[in-house]
Formats: C-alpha cells, structure tokens, sequence
C-alpha cells in the first residue's frame, strides 16, 4: 500500500497534479492520501487562513478521486503521528537531519530554522510508518526525506528485533514515476509556489486563457520551424495528450502557419477537457463541507486501527506501556 502526502500551502497546481497527485491516482492497489496540515505548521499561516486552505485541499483532492478507492485522511485527525515522531526522534541523531536541502539553505544564508522545520522529515516518517506503507511516490527532490524514514524504519527494528524478536515497521521504498520529469511553470523554470510561476487546477477558463498566455516562449518567428522539447506549452501539453495528439503538435511546431499562440490555445482546450467536469465538482464540494467531512471520517476510520496497532507494538518495543 502506498503513502503520499500533500500540504495544504495554497492551490494546487499542476506541478502538484502532474508531478505528484496524477501518479499516486493511477497506483495500483490503492493506496492513503495524507492531507499534512501538521507540516503545513511550519509555514504560519494566520489560523483561517490555514482551515481555509485545509478545506479546499480536501474538497479538490475528494474531486481528483483521492478517496474513491483510496483512503484520504486528514493527519491532525489522527495524532498518533506526533507520538511516533517523538519516538522516532529519539532514536536519530541530528547529523541525519543536517543534511537536509531545507536545513542546509539556511545555515549557508545564516537564517536560524524553526524545530518544526527541521524535524519536518521525522514527521514524515511517521506518516509513512504508522500505516505500514510499502511505497511512497515520491519527486527526485524528496528522496533524501524518503532516505530518513528507511533510517527510522529499520532503526526502529532493530530495537524491537531486540526486545520483541520482530520488526515493528515496514521499510517503505520510494516509487518515482520516471516518464514524469519536473513540470516547468509560466517561466520555463520547475513550478512551484515559491516561485509565483504556477497554474492551479481549479480555475476558471477566462483565468486559465490569461494565464496561458502568460508563458514565456522563445521568440521564434511564426513562419520558423519552434523546438518543442524546450518549450513549456509543449511540456505542459505532452502531460494531457494522446500520443497522436502529441505528434501532431510536434508536427505543428514545423509548419510556417502554426505559432505559440496556437499552441497556447491547443494547450487552454487539453486543460479544459481535462479539469472541466472535476472543477465542477469541486466547487460543488465547496459548498458541501458534509460530503468532504464524510470522505475524511471514512479514511480515518480504516486506518485510526492500523495507526493504533503499530504504535502499539512500537511502544512496546521501546518500553512504554
Ligand atoms: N513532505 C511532503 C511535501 O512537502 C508532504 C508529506 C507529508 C509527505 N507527509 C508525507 C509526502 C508522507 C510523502 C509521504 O510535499
């Protein structure tokens, strides 16, 4: 069974979609959506802002499918997890953490780092473990996290191969989903929030158009045959096309009587077929927090017992009650 996790940060993307929520859809056998909104703590968000943010994440997640099959759960509904990490934490040693990309940056900018950020990846690990997952989908980018939660897994069995003569945890591997590569934003550099370069998932077609028409091109002339491998709306459009679909775009970018601004509008109708009848839903679900709350309480309610067996046999393991 596989675990993934997403923060409630802002909207969702489709850097998040293709990059990430896309692959863990398609995994076979289903598998558990953690909605982090612990982790999201690390950013400080004003408090309505944060449970506005944890709501729509649940609504468009419930719209993607994530708890159709899967199981979606919202982690602070399960604090468990904090207990697992204070465990975890016990039995690493801070050079593990140090290495961390995060951590890193800002010791060489000299900025001090908040506790929370730097036990970011313990708490992830305790995602990971308190259900025993087997795979986590996971970008080049979180690979070091994974790194440490196979650390904290087979430390952990260690110590109960010690005093209960079996392991406690799963050591989870990592499932990169190679045909994917990074998902480039309006400026051609990787889409991320951070860099105020992204197109979310759920907005309108008016909106959808003026941002498209925001990505940065190389300024081949139209009658020019364009490159398509280095270019966004290509990249962006390979992700949402057939395979006919994409040769006939490569085709496109040789003829004298096909430019950019055509391949923005082939992109805004891919998009469109692609998001329509799902924002549709999703703002439905906006306006019905019951529907989102239910899906939430399903996936607690599977996993409350899985969560409470491991803690169990690791409290033992480390000699709680
Ligand atoms: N660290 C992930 C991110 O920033 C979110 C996350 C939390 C996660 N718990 C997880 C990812 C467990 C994979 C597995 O995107």
């Amino acid at each position: 069974m596989f675990l993934t996790g997403i923060q409630p940060t802002g909207e969702i993307h489709l850097g998040n979609y293709f990059g990430a929520i896309r692959p863990a859809l398609r995994m076979h056998p289903p598998g558990i959506f953690c909605l982090a909104d612990y982790h999201a703590l690390t950013a400080h968000a004003e408090p309505d802002l944060l449970r506005e943010r944890v709501k729509k994440l649940a609504a468009a997640l419930v719209a993607l499918g994530a708890s159709k099959g899967h199981l979606l759960y919202r982690q602070s509904d399960l604090p468990e997890v904090q207990e697992l990490s204070w465990i975890i934490a016990c039995h690493l040693n801070d050079g593990i953490l140090r290495r961390n990309h995060a951590v890193k940056a800002s010791k060489e900018k000299e900025e001090p780092i908040g506790i929370g950020m730097f036990m970011y990846p313990i708490l992830m690990s305790a995602d990971i473990l308190l259900f025993q997952a087997s795979h986590v989908p996971v970008g080049k980018d979180q690979l070091q996290h994974l790194e440490i939660a196979q650390t904290a897994a087979k430390v952990l069995n260690v110590r109960s191969l010690q005093t209960l003569e079996q392991e406690v945890v799963k050591v989870p591997e990592a499932f990169i989903s190679e045909n994917v590569g990074t998902i480039p934003g309006l400026d051609g550099q990787k889409m991320s929030k951070s860099k105020n370069n992204t197109i979310p998932v759920f907005i309108e077609p008016s909106e959808l158009k003026k941002l498209v028409s925001k990505i940065k091109t190389d300024s081949t002339p139209m009658d020019q045959p364009m490159n398509p491998e280095p270019c966004t709306i290509f990249q962006l459009y390979r992700q949402l096309a057939s395979l006919g679909e994409i040769e006939q775009m490569r085709d496109n970018y040789q003829s004298p009587v096909y430019g950019y601004g055509h391949a923005k509008r082939d992109l805004c109708l891919a998009l469109e077929r692609e998001f329509a009848s799902t924002r549709e839903r999703y703002y439905q679900l906006l306006e019905d927090e019951e529907q989102v709350e239910d899906a939430l309480k399903t996936g607690v309610k599977f996993l409350r017992p899985i969560a409470r067996q491991t803690l169990k046999e690791v409290r033992k393991a480390v000699g709680l009650r």
